[in-house]
């Protein structure tokens, strides 16, 4: 059988990592796909050192690839939102199967991406969009199609867990790590969508997206980030046996589905609790398996180029099959996606941890008390740090309550004469049911 035409756009990390992987397993790849995949073209805007182009057609111009009518399948690695989405449609437009590992592209014009591609009978594939090199998109849509999904829980975001584990590890400071996360290429092009939790959100919309049936609606996702994350937080929150994660968070309820990203205290003995570095983990409940856990890099070259490069050898498999029985972009058929609610953030429960600082005044602690039990708040668990001040830390774990509830108390304890600074609040989640 004839090879497979890929052409690769953008050179960067994964471009490079799926250039490399592509031909050092070119014999490996055939077995596999049962044809060759030949790199036909590449486009770049700068050379790329580490990659030897010898042999195959280069150009600045990633439209170029999208039109040419040698090639089956385009392969986008240019990131962003914009060109890339024009990049996709026009391939799509000339028939063209799709490859990519752009979960914002996805995550913002995925509905619209994933009708064109049913119009024209083409594949868009994007493993590589979420958790780097861990097959969890194949594992929700394909491993666990007999399951209805309950609930998922991941770290997805690899920049974000690093700096994390550097703090918590080896007190390092919150900077000094982004920057080396962005010398070995994890961190986003703007880092503020690793550290405020925007990269998670896009990766937990497919998620969602997947596991229920549901469009993609990133608009509808809460996200906060971890830079206000301090040292204090990190101690206290060990000191009760749990640790912080950065988590993408969606679960499916009576009243809607949640879709959010923050930082979680979790047992500290949990599986996720102890996923550190790059690495992510996601965490997935259904009705008929229970947990299971998938774990690996979610960032880099290579371990990226690994699910773009699955994904080929998919698209490859599929150009000679059934094109009405293909696996459907977002795991259910197209004419079955639900318009399940996503709930906002105040009608989320959870139980949470609160650091304070008040006056070390006697009465205060049963003042804060009372408002909690007025709305109905359970205390868990308190730490009451003894100072030489006039001010003292207060640490506490609460039930779970409703999120707009939980606002009130803390508007109301906020007030209070006693009550110094801000409050910190974070959310805490057991993972178990
Ligand atoms: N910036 C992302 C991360 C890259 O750190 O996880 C992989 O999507």
């Amino acid at each position: 059988m004839k090879p497979v035409k890929v052409g690769i756009c953008g050179m960067g990390t994964v471009g490079g990592g799926t250039f490399d992987v592509l031909t050092r397993n070119a014999e490996e790849i055939a077995r596999r796909a049962g044809r060759r995949i030949e790199i036909a073209a590449v486009a770049m805007r700068r050379p790329n050192p580490a990659i030897d182009t010898t042999g195959v057609h280069v150009t600045a111009d990633v439209f170029e690839i999208a039109t040419n009518p040698e090639i089956d399948i385009v392969i986008e690695l240019i990131g962003g939102y914009d060109t890339a989405r024009d990049l996709v449609m026009t391939a799509i437009q000339n028939g063209k199967h799709v490859v990519t590992a752009n979960k914002a592209l996805i995550a913002v014009h995925g509905n619209e991406i994933f009708a064109a591609a049913q119009e024209k009978n083409v594949m868009v594939a994007f493993e590589a969009s979420v958790a780097g090199g861990i097959p969890v998109i194949k594992a929700i849509r394909e491993g666990l199609a007999a399951n209805k999904i309950d609930w998922l829980a991941g770290i997805i975001n690899g920049t974000g867990n690093f700096i994390l584990t550097e703090m918590r590890e080896k007190g390092r400071d919150f900077a000094d790590v982004l920057a080396e996360a962005q010398a070995l290429g994890y961190a986003e092009a703007d880092p503020t969508f690793d550290v405020e939790g925007i990269d998670a959100a896009h990766k937990l919309t497919i998620l969602a997206s997947i596991a229920y049936g549901i469009p993609l609606q990133f608009d509808k996702a809460y996200t906060e980030g971890i830079s206000k994350i301090t040292a204090e937080d990190v101690n206290y929150a060990e000191e009760l046996g749990f640790r912080i994660k950065h988590l993408g968070i969606t679960r499916r309820t009576e009243t809607g589905i949640e879709l959010r990203v923050h930082p979680t205290l979790i047992p500290e003995n949990a599986l996720l609790a102890n996923v550190n570095g790059v690495m992510n983990a996601v965490l997935v409940d259904g009705d008929a398996v229970g947990q299971t856990l998938y774990y690996g890099p979610g960032a880099g070259a290579l371990p990226t180029a690994s699910a773009v490069v699955a994904d080929v050898v998919d698209v490859v498999r599929t150009l000679t099959a059934d094109r009405d029985n293909r696996v459907p972009h977002l795991a259910f058929q197209p004419a079955e996606l639900s318009d399940a609610r996503i709930l906002p953030v105040e009608e989320v429960n959870s139980a949470y941890y609160l650091r304070l600082q008040v006056a070390e005044r006697p009465g205060v602690l049963a003042h804060i008390a009372r408002i909690l039990g007025d709305k109905g708040i359970n205390i868990e668990a308190i730490i009451q740090k003894q100072v030489d001040d006039d001010q003292v830390p207060v640490i506490l774990l609460t039930q779970r309550v409703l999120e707009s509830t939980m606002n009130e108390a803390l508007r109301e304890i906020a007030a209070l004469p006693d009550t110094v600074g801000e409050i910190t609040r974070i959310r805490v989640e057991q993972l178990a049911d």
